[in-house]
């Protein structure tokens, strides 16, 4: 099947906000009638969407579809030509890391990291983990008891919980968290492409000033066990440093305030589900594995591009063209998971995508897990007559193409 033989009424043909305020109706139709298909982003970029989930988890594992961020560059470069799309030139600073390169550079970097997060050493910053979410919901208590009735979920305690563990693991201060967070939400975004480069140019700033602060004032945390790597130039090198420690800070900021967000509602949603979890708090990882599955923190995995002609399911994508998997629908595909649209934290989660698949597994997936448990057994057991603040329809999902978080989530803690 060609593009051109493809039906227009059956699927969206731009990633814009009114597909991603509910994806989920949008990714039915196509994995029913036109599972891989040529889409555009806001700014006018081709990319080829990819939605159900044995397609996704044969993407993702295909080494013909790559990620160095130099190609990427090109092709997007030959298709703003082509198609007068836009995209944000966001220099080298940040982009030299992990997620953006193939092997061999991706498995020299990834090896750098990944001991810091196996899942025992993760496990050991458990007791800190639960200190730090008893104190936000020690203020959100506090706030509470002098009679506030609206709270903001997000603000209060899934944005700062996962911020100050990154920051801690990392030994960096959090004071400038919310220039942060506003940079690199730009960046992510992909709404606006001269508001993305400002931000990138910004944090990279910021970042080369940690950077030295840290060199100064060596501790025992993974940025001064990164600097050590980066005196060894076969280690890390140029860039690298910097764009490192971009991926962590924001992998920090952008996902896991979603998997407390996205899972909080899930289960204001369901009663029973929140039942469940309330009286039988050591569900918290099983919710937390449907929380992933049901409404994932990432919609669509990061951009990748074709090096030569790939068969998807039935369509094949030429040679030079932007590829973008969904997650989210593949995580929603009834013929991987039975009655995939509804919540159930008893169900079988296992071979979920939500934290992708293949060489660019999350590095951070037992981190983000415990946090994920943590958060969401303290929050039940501390508040169970939780409800929601304001009506279901008032919610609304930051724009992002790729991420998928509520902008607000506005509770009555009880
Ligand atoms: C990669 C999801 C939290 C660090 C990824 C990918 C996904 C993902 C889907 C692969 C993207 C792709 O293939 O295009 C998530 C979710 C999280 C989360 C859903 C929270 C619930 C974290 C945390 C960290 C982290 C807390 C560390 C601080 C990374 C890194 C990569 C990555 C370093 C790149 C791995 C590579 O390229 O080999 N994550 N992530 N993530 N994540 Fe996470």
């Amino acid at each position: 099947m060609t593009a051109s033989q493809q039906c227009p009424h059956t699927a969206p043909s731009v990633l814009d906000d009114e597909f991603l305020q509910d994806p989920y109706v949008h990714y039915a139709r196509m994995r029913e009638n036109d599972p891989t298909r040529r889409v555009k982003t806001v700014t006018g970029m081709p990319v080829w969407l990819v939605t159900r989930y044995a397609d996704a988890k044969a993407a993702l594992t295909d080494q013909r579809l790559r990620k160095d961020y130099r190609e990427i560059r090109r092709v997007m470069d030959n298709k703003a030509a082509e198609e007068g799309a836009e995209h944000p030139d966001i220099g080298d600073a940040v982009q030299a890391h992990m997620l953006n390169m193939d092997p061999p550079d991706h498995t020299r970097l990834r090896k750098l990291v990944v001991k810091a997060f196996t899942a025992r050493r993760v496990e050991a910053l458990r007791p800190r983990v639960e200190e730090i979410t008893r104190e936000l919901l020690d203020d959100m208590a506090a706030r509470a008891a002098e009679g506030e009735t609206e709270i903001d979920l997000l603000d209060a305690f899934a944005f700062p919980l996962p911020i100050r563990v990154i920051c801690e693991l990392l030994g960096v201060p959090e004071d400038r968290r919310d220039d942060f967070r506003t940079w690199s939400n730009n960046v992510v975004s992909g709404k606006d492409p001269r508001a993305a480069e400002h931000a990138a140019a910004a944090m990279a700033e910021y970042l080369l000033e940690l950077i030295e602060t840290k060199r100064t004032h060596p501790g025992e945390d993974l940025l001064t066990g990164l600097i050590e790597s980066s005196e060894d130039s076969d280690r890390l090198q140029g860039n690298e440093l910097v764009a490192m420690v971009f991926l962590l800070l924001v992998a920090g900021h952008e996902t896991t305030v979603n998997l407390i967000g996205n899972g909080t509602l899930a289960l204001l949603d369901s009663p029973d589900q929140h039942e469940k979890l309330r009286t039988e708090p050591e569900r918290a990882a099983k919710v937390v594995e449907e929380a992933l599955r049901f409404d994932g923190p990432v919609n669509l995995a990061t951009l990748r591009f074709t090096s030569e002609p790939v068969t998807v399911g039935e369509v094949e994508i030429p040679e030079g063209e932007l590829v973008l998997v969904s997650l989210a629908s593949a995580n929603r595909d009834e013929d991987r998971f039975p009655d995939a649209q509804r919540f159930d934290q008893d169900r079988a989660t296992g071979g979920h995508l939500a934290f992708g698949h293949g060489i660019h597994f999350c590095v951070g997936a037992p981190l983000a897990r415990l946090e994920g448990e943590i958060a969401l057994r303290q929050l039940s057991e501390r508040f169970p007559n939780m409800t929601l603040a304001v009506p279901r329809e008032e919610l609304r999902y930051r724009f992002s193409t790729l991420m998928r978080g509520l902008e607000r989530l506005p509770v009555t803690p009880a």
